[in-house]
């Protein structure tokens, strides 16, 4: 996994007030929790004195306190009381576990994976997903490297195959370019826009992506290191993509359908529709994908590319020099 980065790994509205959650993210064993104040916090799910996981302990206040022997941990993942040693004793220094810097926004929560710093870059989303949005979310877990799963979002050449009963109707399997355009610039802000010009073949050369006339419309899709993507359907539709890692060989999908209020009943309708068909394409998508060997992608695994390939190409190259970058994984 690429280190130095803000990762989208669950939704808000998962980690409920009053309740320690446990989670494999990132292949660690975590355990979130909010304070009385709402605040959220993230620390190894593992007590540092006898190996318990502390989600299956209680909050008190600031704490999280152990199940076993009743030691207290706040969000910094200090140990604050041992009961066993006396209310008046300082608990050890060493007794301390990791907590992972967390954030929270677009009901999403973003978890830092790499060293602690003073100065964040911001958390990844899109500014095109504005105001006036209502979403619903379905969760899909796949047996794949979250690597994989992205890939599958940036391939168009899939398409009239995958999808033929779906999103790929019309048998436009002529794939011209696809445009990719990039933005890279670590660690703030790295982002991948892509353009499709698929179809029906009769006979015609297709067009290399340099023969591309600029585009004048928004791009079809788009992809911010490391784990968000957006599909631009119109105006008032998107589908938006985090891809939570949860170890080298597990990703959580939380799939967003986003649509523009006009009436509250009809929005309701919508958005499970349009829920639903996202849960179709996408079951489309998974079958295939967890097939692929090996089961985590990099630029060296031995597949022989075509140029409609041409941006998970340009994925793997900009996640190699983020890794590179961040001084390897
Ligand atoms: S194992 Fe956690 S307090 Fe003992
Ligand atoms: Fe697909």
């Amino acid at each position: 996994m690429i280190r130095d980065q803000w990762y989208a790994v669950l939704e808000s509205k998962e980690v409920r007030a009053g309740k320690p959650v446990a989670v494999t993210r990132m292949g660690e064993k975590l355990v979130f929790w909010r304070d009385p104040s709402g605040r959220l916090a993230c620390l190894a799910d593992h007590c540092p004195h006898r190996g318990v996981a502390l989600s299956a302990g209680k909050l008190t206040g600031e704490c999280l306190q152990c199940p076993f022997h009743g030691f207290e941990f706040d969000a910094s993942g200090a140990c604050r009381r041992v009961p066993a040693n006396g209310k008046n004793a300082a608990p050890p220094k060493a007794m301390h576990t990791t907590a992972y810097p967390v954030r929270e926004a677009h009901g999403l929560v973003y978890l830092w994976w790499g060293e602690p710093r003073e100065a964040y870059p911001p958390l990844p989303f899109f500014d095109e997903i504005g105001e006036g949005f209502v979403y619903s979310t379905l969760k899909d877990h796949w047996a794949t490297h979250y690597s994989r799963a992205i890939e599958n979002q940036l391939d168009v050449v899939h398409l009239p195959f995958i999808h033929a009963t779906t999103i790929g109707r019309g048998n436009r399997t002529l794939v011209n370019g696809p445009l990719t355009r990039v933005k890279h610039c670590y660690p703030a802000d790295n982002l991948l826009e892509l353009w499709v010009y698929n179809e029906l073949d009769e006979g015609q050369t297709p067009l290399r992506a340099s023969q591309i006339p600029e585009p004048t419309r928004h791009p079809f899709l788009q992809f911010r290191f490391p784990n968000v993507w957006h599909n631009w359907i119109s105006d008032s539709l998107r589908v938006f993509v985090a891809f939570a890692p949860i170890d080298e060989a597990n990703t959580l999908m939380y799939l967003r359908y986003y649509h523009k209020v006009r009436t509250p009943i009809l929005s309701q309708v919508n958005g499970w529709l349009g829920s639903l068909g996202n849960l179709v394409i996408e079951r489309q998508d998974r079958r295939v994908v967890i097939t692929q060997q090996p089961p985590r992608s990099d630029l060296d695994i031995g597949e022989i590319l075509i140029p409609g390939d041409g941006p998970i190409i340009t994925y793997r190259k900009i996640r190699r020099e983020l890794i590179e970058e961040a001084g390897g994984e």
